[in-house]
């Protein structure tokens, strides 16, 4: 149950009740114990729509107030608060449906259909830190969307398509020429960095390779056979290296899942044909525009949205068109139409706010889109070094994912040999797997994504603040709890009898139950920091529970509710981990 929608719906009935429907009951947990569970902030508001007394609408929202199953005290304060504390028999009962549940209580809200188009890094190279953040992000929400019950489609847009493949094709073809059997072409390729590099200096230094490379483009366009099978090869390679990458970083994303700029390239001609049959292609400059009132330039200029150029050459923004009628289209009889979204999340840099608007605009002025699908660029800050620059390596190079994510593990490992020199290598290295990722996964997703952040090696590796050690520590430590104990049957999901006699009791209770709220809001706002931030607190409140209550040194019930709590905080910590694409291990 999702305890604050519930309190904000019975509110909102009250002060329906109160003479003032439609009014939001603004429910949200409360600023400090003492005020109780919840504070209702939404009566001020009421009050001074309806021109009444803030404190007495308060009281009249009380009376009305249908919260007996839940509260067992209800206040008013301040100048129109309302605080709510929960009643101790509502809590235990509302535990022991979570424990028997795998879903751990969390509600299914109606399921809508939503495209998370995330990752799409650009081809030509390899992955590298840039394309860290909208690859574990989107994989975050990905999963967190789905355990809500939502049919979610992952879509990889990768960048497959353009002029740069044209000097890539070259190069690749030179190496064929003179190695038909391909064995050197494959050689190359190992390293696509190089490759790329190899490439683009030729390009620059050699005027006949940079004519060819622009041979290639138009050959490739035209659809020569020989330009494609090399695309393709250099595709293939490239896509590859991608699944390597998700793979170590346990990222959701197959190849079925993508789809890329390259998909819609036959369609873009037609995506031309529709914006100019709704009057809304002018020429400017010898290239195809739409322009749109509500986007101006700095002066006030009209600004607009460049969807074919002079040279004939179709832009991103085209072909991000083409991709809505895929993915939010209805009722075209062409089928173009693949899912039907009902909401579709975009998860790049904030760099791209400005096209994503556009392209959104666009979309719904031509009716690509109807009104009812909600479009949404979740962007992000950048990820910076501890000079507050942008994130790089010591040379200044770029730093690629792979070597990244090589010494997460390597220094993840020697703090794991550090604490635990006694377990076997092969765990130490297991663990350091964990660790590493796990630490380089929750140090970006534990920020508000909308700000940069600085990533710092020894932050997310620390055993304590808001890190991913911290939390796999709190569950493989509450794990330990079961194996120390004798006689626990490892429970799994079981109807226990929970009893919230102590404080510290009632505080991990509360908190415990407040998960199904955490996710829908995450979800909601595209916002996984408030996942990190819940079990950050959720850890805060384990740890003041097990310190003030004795566990296995309890006795009859109190220690079977305990144990219990024990449990459920240990499921609740590794399906949130999980949630976020993070493991957890038995012992550390
Ligand atoms: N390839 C793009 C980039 O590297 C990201 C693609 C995002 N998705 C989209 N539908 N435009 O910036």
């Amino acid at each position: 149950m999702n305890l604050r929608k519930t309190l904000e719906e019975r509110l909102g009935a009250a002060l329906a009740a109160a003479g003032a429907p439609g009014s939001p009951a603004v429910v949200k947990p409360a600023a400090r114990a003492q005020f109780g569970d919840y504070q209702a902030n939404g009566v001020m508001g009421a009050a001074k729509t309806l021109k009444t007394n803030p404190r007495q609408l308060a009281e009249k929202v009380l009376a009305a107030a249908r919260l007996d199953d839940l509260a067992e005290k209800v206040e008013p304060a301040g100048p129109g608060f309302l605080n709510i504390t929960l009643s101790r028999m509502f809590l235990e009962t509302q535990l022991a449906v979570a424990a028997c549940d795998e879903r751990l209580a969390a509600d299914t809200p109606a399921s809508r259909t939503v495209v998370v188009d995330y990752s799409g890094p650009n081809l030509a190279k390899e992955m590298h830190v840039g394309h860290l953040r909208s690859t574990i992000i989107g994989d975050a929400l990905a999963r967190i969307l789905e355990f809500l019950g939502h049919r979610v489609v992952r879509q990889n847009h990768v960048g497959d398509w353009g002029t740069q493949f044209g000097m890539l094709i070259a190069h690749l073809e030179q190496a064929l020429s003179r190695d038909p059997s391909g064995g050197q072409a494959d050689t190359e390729l190992s390293d696509l960095e190089e490759f790329y590099r190899k490439a683009k200096q030729q390009f620059d230094n050699d005027a006949d390779f940079a004519d060819a490379s622009r041979a290639e483009v138009v050959k490739l366009q035209g659809g020569d056979a020989s330009s494609l099978d090399s695309w393709r090869r250099f595709r293939e390679v490239s896509l590859r290296h991608c699944e390597q990458v998700y793979d170590r970083l346990g990222v959701r994303l197959g190849s079925a899942d993508v789809r890329g700029e390259s998909y819609y390239n036959d369609y873009l001609p037609q995506v031309l044909e529709a914006l100019g049959a709704k009057g809304l292609l002018s020429e400017s400059q010898g290239a195809q525009c739409v322009f749109l009132d509500e986007f101006q330039g700095k002066d006030g200029e009209p600004l607009p949205v460049i969807v074919r150029k002079s040279d004939g050459g179709f832009l991103y923004a085209t072909t991000d068109l083409a991709a809505l009628w895929f993915r939010a289209g209805r009722g075209r009889a062409d089928g173009l139409v693949d899912w039907q979204a009902d909401r579709i999340l975009y998860v790049t840099d904030s760099r791209q706010e400005l096209h994503f608007r556009q392209v959104f605009a666009v979309a719904r002025r031509a009716g690509f889109v109807s009104e009812g699908v909600s479009l949404e660029h979740v962007g992000f800050g950048m990820m910076l070094g501890a000079d507050g620059k942008p994130f790089k390596t010591r040379t200044g190079g770029t730093v690629k994912l792979m070597d990244m994510l090589g010494e997460a593990e390597a220094r993840a490992f020697e703090l794991v040999t550090l604490k635990s020199p006694e377990l076997p290598e092969p765990q130490r290295r297991e663990i350091a797997r964990a660790v590493g990722i796990g630490a380089v996964k929750y140090a970006d997703l534990s920020q508000n994504r909308a700000t940069d952040y600085v990533f710092s090696w020894d932050k997310m590796l620390s055993l304590e603040g808001n890190t991913a050690p911290y939390m796999q520590y709190a569950y493989a430590r509450i794990r330990s709890i079961f194996r120390k104990g004798e006689g626990i049957a490892d429970c799994g999901l079981r109807n226990e009898e929970f009893s919230l006699g102590e404080p510290a009791e009632r505080a991990l209770a509360v908190k415990l139950l407040q998960f199904p709220e955490t996710l829908e809001s995450a979800a909601a706002e595209c916002l996984p920091n408030l996942l990190c931030q819940y079990l950050y607190e959720l850890a805060g409140a384990f740890m003041g529970f097990y310190e003030n209550c004795p566990v296995l040194k309890a006795e009859g019930e109190t220690r079977a509710s305990r144990l219990a709590l024990c449990e459920l905080t240990a499921r609740t910590i590794q399906k949130s981990l999980d949630l976020l694409g993070i493991e957890t291990l038995e012992q550390m």
